[in-house]
């Protein structure tokens, strides 16, 4: 079955979209899956435990603490085991508490102290969905990787038409296994990514730099980790939190990247240069703070290309890198391919608005070694980091395949 060996904990908070929740829960179960049902109070006041209780044959858990002295360490538990957690239906104030790190429940204890993947089907009223404060809550949390599926548009329960439907179980399920089963693709390969900006001193207060934020290289670096990859992040300065789960070298000159990528580059399956490098660094760094007067002339000396070094060193390795082009996208990100023997190259146009630097979306055009293309649309970073990452893995199998 193709889900035997998972652990799924479906989390049940307190909507009227509840009643799908028992046909969920019968989908993972007639999968394979071992399902735990976390329930909040509200969720008990739609529907008894005693559904879930019959549908998986276990009890439902709802209890963070047991009796009035013993504190339960039931959440942990639960986090440790679980493979993946499905909240479905996910409510605004679940969304809310979990996007602001409030966990007063077991189902949010549960999830502040899991590393599994956490995949949120949200479930409400139009004008509660549309509220900002919800949107950006929801926003906060795919950032920080969260899974979200649907909601759907059409009529609600309380009698509203628009945004705010549960997905379909079939739906939900769908979602779930893509990322239970994505992982194991990706499972004991390793993968080095470069992200953000370098700086090249000029004196001890200036340098040089570029207005990479990091986060494309970052929202790869986490999205691979989350798959099973082990994943090494070469970062030059930004100001991101460190994704979970990476081994993190942090970095300032192109230079240090240079080495810290060559000192583990022959371990490595996969390497993905999303580092904005600087191509120059100043020839001199003034021992002092450089005084003004008159005219400055700062003589630049080339940095090291780290891919093109790594294109010619590779032996089974894939290699991808980006190409960020304010002009003849296609033309120069074809050109780099070429000249920095890689497999795939990642282009994107500067000039159109939600991508590249800064942004949390990204558009992208793949360009691969065989002539291959693929254009996707404005995404989430994150969303084109899935993409790329299935794309990346394809590429590994036909290697592997071949040998
Ligand atoms: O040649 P260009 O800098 O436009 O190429 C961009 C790609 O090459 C990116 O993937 C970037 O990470 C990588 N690169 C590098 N070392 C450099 C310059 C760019 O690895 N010194």
């Amino acid at each position: 079955m193709m889900l035997s060996g998972k652990n799924v904990v479906l989390g049940i908070t307190g909507g009227i979209a509840v009643y799908k929740s028992a046909e969920l829960c019968r989908l993972f179960i007639k999968a394979g899956a071992k399902v735990r049902v976390v329930m909040t109070e509200a969720a008990k006041a739609f529907v008894t435990p005693l559904t879930f209780q019959t549908l998986t044959g276990s009890p439902v858990y709802d209890q963070l603490f047991i009796g009035s002295e013993r504190f339960s360490v039931e959440h942990v538990g639960l986090a440790q085991e679980a493979d993946l957690i499905v909240i479905a239906p996910a409510t605004a104030n679940t969304i809310g508490k979990i996007a602001n790190g409030i966990a007063d429940n077991l189902l949010t204890t549960t999830v502040m102290a899991a590393k599994c993947p956490i995949l949120l089907a949200p479930a409400m009223n139009t004008q509660m969905y549309d509220n900002p404060f919800h949107l950006a809550n929801l926003e906060r949390l795919q950032n920080f990787g969260y899974a979200v599926v649907g909601p759907d548009q059409g009529e609600l329960a309380c009698g509203d038409t628009g945004r705010g439907r549960m997905s379909s179980p079939q739906e939900i399920f769908a979602a779930a296994c893509r990322l239970l089963l994505r992982k194991e693709a990706w499972q004991g390969r390793r993968l080095l990514v470069t992200a953000g900006p370098t700086q090249e001193a000029l004196d001890p207060v200036r340098f040089l730099t570029n207005h990479s934020s990091g986060k494309m290289g970052y929202a790869i670096a986490q999205a691979a980790a989350e798959l099973g990859a082990d994943v090494t992040l070469v970062s030059g300065p930004v100001t991101l939190p460190q994704p979970y789960g990476v081994d993190f070298v942090s970095v300032t000159t192109a230079q240090e990247m240079y080495e810290a990528v060559l000192a583990c580059f022959s371990n490595m399956d996969v390497v993905v240069g999303a580092a904005a490098v600087a191509d120059y660094r100043p020839g001199t760094v003034s021992e002092q703070k450089i005084k003004k007067s008159g005219e400055l002339i700062i003589s630049l000396t080339r940095n090291p290309d780290i891919l093109a070094a790594l294109g010619r060193m590779k032996q089974r390795q894939i290699l991808v890198g980006f190409a960020a082009e304010t002009e003849n996208l296609r033309e120069h990100a074809l050109a780099k391919l070429e000249r920095k023997n890689l497999d795939l190259i990642v282009a994107n146009d500067l000039t159109q608005p939600g991508a590249g630097f800064g942004t949390d979306t990204n558009i992208v055009t793949l360009y691969f070694r065989d002539g291959r293309e693929r254009q996707l649309e404005k995404l989430p970073k994150r969303e084109v980091a899935i993409m790329l990452l299935e794309e990346i893995n394809a590429l590994l199998t036909a290697a592997e395949e071949e040998n």
